[in-house]
């Protein structure tokens, strides 16, 4: 049962997860205008794109000249993804102060992705934590763990292999904000459930926080995420306009759209803090990017029956 007073955190991913999906550049003045909108629209925290190996994702080389021009107001969370100690230094050298480390939870698609295994990727984790603990000011790590329902290579992961390297993850640092991610959108709302019952409940660092990061290729995305709220999850990856897919995840198409779960949770009594009108207009915008794949329910929908 839903409670009435409830309230979530949604993470709009669509300049990161969204982003870098376009092959051809988007430009930055297109992106700055679109991460200052999400904010207007009420997003509170904005994974703001990646610090990434130019050559592995071109879309993403200008993330400094990004990290000038955005607005930085207070109460205004930006996260970004980085997959090593060079994209650690170069988003601290940029002002970020929050950071999303990613790796699979099968060695193909680690491979594919980040080019290393998973217990090399383990291993790096262990050396960005060490750097992170020399900062004298706050920072916050979240950890990606992709592809922790299926794998497009390998398809369904073990629930045994998520817990361990989840149990492993702790004991490199506590306190971390850990995100299941359904990286292809092949998980169902009953596996989503019971992975994250599980793995919460295997869990013993008290002050781990949970995320879900889930896509919407099977037109599941939205009820994945209600059953992870279910589970206790109250962290939401979402891209407006549903924009996204990963690049190197074949057949993957995008997230979840943030519009679409923000009317799914606040018409169950949840509040998401985001204006669904002003996030709408952002969601024209992003969908109007060439080369983008987008797809949503709320976008399609005569606005005035989204207020109603
Ligand atoms: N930021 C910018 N440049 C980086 C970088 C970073 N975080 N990490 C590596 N590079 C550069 C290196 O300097 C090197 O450049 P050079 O060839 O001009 O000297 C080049 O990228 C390759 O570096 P290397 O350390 O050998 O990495 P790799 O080829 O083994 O690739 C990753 C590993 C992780 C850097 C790369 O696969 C990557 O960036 N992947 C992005 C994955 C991603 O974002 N996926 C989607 C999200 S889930
Ligand atoms: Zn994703």
């Amino acid at each position: 049962m839903m409670m009435p007073t409830d309230s979530v955190e949604i993470v709009e991913v669509a300049p990161r997860d969204g982003f870098q999906s376009i092959r051809e550049s988007i430009g930055t003045d297109r992106k700055v205008l679109i991460i200052n909108a999400l904010a207007a629209a009420g997003c509170r925290r904005i994974e703001a794109g990646s610090f990434v190996s130019p050559r592995a994702i071109p879309q993403m080389a200008d993330m400094g000249e990004i990290a000038q021009h955005i607005a930085w107001p207070d109460g205004l969370r930006y996260m970004v993804l980085v997959p090593n100690r060079r994209g650690i230094e170069l988003a601290l050298a940029s002002g970020f102060r929050e950071f999303g480390y990613v790796f699979s939870v099968s060695e193909s698609h680690n491979q594919n992705n980040v080019r290393r295994s998973v217990d090399d990727s383990l291993e790096d984790l262990a050396g960005l934590v060490e750097r992170l603990e020399e900062l004298t000011e706050p920072w916050r790590l979240r950890i990606n763990l992709a592809t922790a329902f299926d794998c497009p290579f390998e398809r369904r992961q073990s629930a045994v292999r998520v817990a361990g390297l989840v149990a492993h993850i702790q004991t490199l640092i506590s306190g971390a904000e850990i995100a299941l991610c359904d990286t292809t959108g092949r998980a169902n709302p009953r596996q989503v459930k019971a992975l994250f019952t599980r793995v919460m409940q295997a869990s013993d660092d008290p002050r781990t926080t949970w995320a879900y990061h889930g896509h919407d290729t099977f037109g599941l995305g939205v009820a994945n995420a209600l059953a992870a709220y279910e589970a206790g999850v109250r962290v939401f990856d979402t891209a407006a306009a549903g924009l996204g897919g990963c690049p190197f995840a074949p057949g993957a198409t995008g997230n979840t759209a943030t519009e679409d779960l923000v009317f799914a949770f606040e018409e169950c009594g949840v509040t998401t803090g985001i204006d669904l009108a002003r996030l709408l207009d952002v969601a024209e915008d992003i969908a109007a990017i060439p080369g983008g794949c987008v797809a949503s329910h709320l976008r399609h929908v005569p606005r005035e029956r989204v207020a109603g």
